[in-house]
């Protein structure tokens, strides 16, 4: 069941939203070289709580941080850990913040100094496919064709998309209907309402769009080893287009 917001909902929205659109800018300016993923997740958990916000990720469905650091062929779901992030890798960035009773969401990819040609192109044409995809969505969009637009960016660039993970609905829940796949027919699926509020978060892979899950029954890596992006931002849908909630 899809919860359409009213404006009094949204405008509660804006605050934990607002918390992870600067933590995704504070993360951005402090990542680096010879930075622990564990310490990139404590940054992330000292921000949050410093914005009287919680941390939605912590806890949820048994989840041990606050953000998901996914490094290079880690496609989502990266958990922090000792790892040492090194001059050339490419690092999603994915984290959520609960306040006022509501949910905000968001990712970014970081390049870490100079990657190569590759992961660069990668990292672009992946946040190019959240442009793409906002592209006329207003009232009345099949849901579909949000996948449709991803789709077409990423393999007219030669990239791939990832089936196993979709954007969502957002609200009082982390994780509410509609499920928003980065794929998909154009002019099918439900048309939006006004009010709805998604995340669109395109995740493309520069091979195959296969995924496997580790051991840690988190972690999901590309089943070739090729690197990954993901980008993310949490959007209302209004009557004559898209308010980006976490920009
Ligand atoms: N932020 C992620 C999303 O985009 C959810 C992370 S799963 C968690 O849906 F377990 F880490 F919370
Ligand atoms: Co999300």
């Amino acid at each position: 069941m899809i919860f359409v917001k009213t404006e009094e909902e949204i405008a509660l929205m804006r605050e934990p939203n607002a918390v992870v659109r600067d933590c995704l800018k504070f993360v951005g300016e402090k990542i680096c070289a010879g930075m622990t993923t564990k310490e990139v997740d404590t940054l992330v958990y000292d921000f949050i709580k410093a914005s009287g916000a919680e941390p939605s990720c912590l806890g949820y469905c048994g989840y041990p941080a606050s953000a998901c650091v996914s490094v290079n062929e880690t496609v989502v779901h990266g958990i922090p850990d000792d790892r040492v992030l090194a001059e050339g890798d490419i690092v999603s960035v994915d984290l959520c913040a609960y306040k006022n009773g509501f949910h905000g969401d968001g990712a970014r990819t970081f390049c870490i100094g100079e990657v190569s040609a590759e992961k660069r192109k990668l990292v672009k044409v992946t946040e190019e496919c959240f442009f793409k995809a906002i592209e006329g969505l207003k009232e009345g969009t099949p849901l579909y064709d949000i996948g449709y637009k991803v789709q077409r960016h990423a393999e007219s660039n030669g990239f791939s998309v990832i089936r196993a993970y979709t954007g969502h609905g957002i609200g009082r829940e982390m994780h509410e209907d509609p499920s928003v796949p980065n794929f998909g027919r154009r002019g099918t699926g439900i048309r939006i309402k006004a009010g709805t509020v998604l995340c669109i978060e395109p995740m493309i892979a520069a091979g195959s769009y296969r995924v496997r899950i580790l051991d840690d029954e988190w972690t999901a890596v590309t089943a070739d080893g090729k690197p990954a992006a993901h980008y993310e931002n949490t959007v209302v849908v209004r009557e004559d287009g898209v308010e980006i909630l976490t920009l």
